[in-house]
């Protein structure tokens, strides 16, 4: 018994890893290991010999077991320490020194804008890029056969035959965000919605992607008074001068009445772009009062409710300020065209802060 007390503690203090460890438990104390045999001996053994024998086999099991279960213990600890002394991470060492990454004008531009109407009580609300044509359409008072659905070269998403789903689209504009956001949350509201849409067009002005920034207050007593205040606030606080030429030109959008086009004066002189001079105008935003079927279909009674919305192009509004001329390029990837027109990393615009460089 000593001979194999020796053996085995010998063998478990030399045991590199858990897999030797495993085997000399199964060699020793397993259920057809040595000491299971030698217990089987017991049976042939006189009574006297049993007495002495048995406890002494039971406390050699112990022992083995014992010493098993502190070298595993140690194993895992050295393992652990391996593991911290390979895979370390000095987190003061400074980062790279070369900046290399900008933030894209179209991000820079969203966080612009959400900081100057968070300032004017606005939230922000979200929506699906690919939402129902419920949302996209009836709910905003354009029933399936209107021409607006056509006129916004809408991407309709692809379905198989027994499809019972409704259809779906990729939002044509941030609009259905204001049926969403009126079903969240009731009236009175205000949210502003930034965010991409969708619709099959592309020249120098249009790509088939691009980004809306939807306004939406609702309360007893806004009128187009407010919206227009609010479109000039932003304007000025955006562009940060005193006063910009802005062009309310009457218009129609199912969803709101009276509806009103904005456009904002300029100049392509010379192939640049510059806001607030020349005889040029861009149309920056549609807008209106929203209609009272669309107060309804976002569960809003239109009797006690009104509101406006206006939806501003993100894109257009950053051509303007950062002078870019041509759509198409925010979405190129030309790293020498975003290292250019990109912004630092840490220069969060804020109105106190300063918006922009
Ligand atoms: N959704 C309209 C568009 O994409 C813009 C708009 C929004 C007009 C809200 C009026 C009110 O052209």
């Amino acid at each position: 018994m000593d001979d194999l007390k020796a053996k085995y503690l010998t063998q478990i203090a030399d045991a590199a890893d858990e897999t030797s460890l495993e085997d000399i438990r199964i060699a020793a104390v397993g259920k057809k290991g040595e000491v299971a045999l030698k217990m089987r001996e017991l049976g042939k053994m006189t009574p006297e010999e049993r007495q002495v024998a048995g406890p002494a086999l039971n406390a050699l099991k112990d022992e083995i077991n014992s010493a098993l279960a502190a070298k595993k213990a140690a194993l895992a600890d050295a393992a652990l320490d391996e593991r911290l002394r390979s895979e370390w991470l000095d987190v003061t060492l400074p980062t790279r020194t070369q900046r290399r990454g900008t933030i894209h004008p179209i991000s820079q531009v969203t966080e612009e804008v959400t900081a100057i109407f968070a300032e004017m009580g606005f939230s922000v609300a979200e929506g699906p890029r690919i939402d129902t044509d419920w949302y996209n359409f009836d709910a905003l008072n354009i029933p399936g056969h209107h021409p607006a659905r056509a006129e916004m070269d809408t991407f309709y998403m692809h379905r198989a035959e027994g499809d019972n789903r409704p259809p779906h689209v990729l939002r044509t504009h941030t609009s259905p965000v204001q049926i969403r956001s009126m079903e969240a949350t009731g009236a009175p509201t205000r949210i502003i919605c930034p965010g991409g849409v969708y619709r099959a067009d592309y020249d120098q002005t249009h790509t088939p992607m691009f980004h809306q920034v939807e306004g939406l207050a609702i309360d007893k007593d806004i009128s187009m008074a407010n919206l227009k205040w609010v479109l000039e606030e932003f304007v000025k606080s955006y562009f940060e001068v005193d006063g910009v030429d802005l062009r309310f030109r009457a218009s129609h959008f199912p969803f709101t009445e009276p509806s009103a086009e904005v456009d904002i004066r300029c100049s392509w002189e010379g192939g640049t772009l510059k806001v607030g001079e020349g005889d040029d105008w861009l149309e920056i935003l549609g807008s209106g009062m929203v209609h009272p079927k669309v107060l309804e279909a976002g569960g809003i009674d239109p009797n006690e409710w009104q509101g406006f919305a206006f939806g501003m192009g993100i894109d257009r509004i950053a051509m303007l300020k950062y002078g870019v001329p041509d759509l198409r390029a925010f979405f190129d990837s030309d790293l020498r065209w975003l290292r250019h027109y990109g912004f630092a990393a840490l220069d969060v615009p804020t109105l106190h802060g300063g918006l922009s460089r």
